[in-house]
């Protein structure tokens, strides 16, 4: 493993073994049952290219009538619970006594992007955001605390963590692209960004 410090995000290349990625692929399998991907629409009429859905108490929701934590999928079923191996993830990068309320699981097939956006609709920003990267590569590019300036990019490759905290909780950050079938862990191709937060 080696860390890097790119705009005061913490880059944890190769945190997770290949066989640790394994495991997660299987324990997000059921979540994935419980609570299907779904493609969300965005204030202003379009739709994302990523699909998404989430595990915990509330899940990231967006729609027409804009973005927000919502407590049940959009089929009103509640979300499944975060698999325990997600968790103790959260505890070995922050080690944080209070477990994370939203896993929010993106998948991005061939194609799919993420715009440069911050991460703000949690209620106390005092807590960081850790995002695990499973499958295809994925070109992460990073921002400033306001929107535009000078960006740094970053290739995120299957197992890698990020830890956005302290004064870089809320740097603008995205995905420009994937490489997609970079990777084997999907047998499908794509990529699985999982996104551990507190939110309330
Ligand atoms: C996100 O910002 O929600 C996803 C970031 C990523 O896919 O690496
Ligand atoms: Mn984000």
């Amino acid at each position: 493993m080696t860390l890097l410090r790119v705009r005061g995000l913490d880059v944890y290349k190769g945190f997770l073994e290949p066989a640790r990625q394994a495991a997660l692929i299987d324990a997000l399998r059921p979540v994935l049952k419980a609570a299907p991907l779904f493609s969300p629409k965005v204030p202003g009429g379009g739709q994302m290219s990523v699909r998404m859905t989430s595990a915990g108490q509330f899940g990231w929701y967006s729609d027409a009538s804009g973005y927000r934590y919502a407590e049940q999928h959009p089929s009103g079923r509640n979300w499944p619970e975060i698999p325990e191996a997600i968790l103790e993830i959260w505890r070995q990068l922050t080690g944080q006594e209070r477990a994370p309320e939203c896993c929010l699981l993106n998948y991005y097939g061939e194609g799919a992007r993420m715009g440069l956006h911050q991460d703000k609709d949690e209620a106390d920003f005092s807590y960081p955001v850790v995002s695990i990267s499973l499958g295809d590569d994925a070109l992460f590019r990073i921002g400033n605390l306001s929107r535009g300036g000078k960006t740094e990019s970053v290739w995120l490759n299957s197992g890698d963590a990020v830890v956005m905290g302290g004064d870089a909780r809320l740097t603008y950050h995205g995905v420009d692209r994937i490489r997609f079938k970079s990777s084997r862990l999907l047998p499908k191709g794509g990529r699985i960004n999982l996104t551990l937060r507190v939110v309330a």
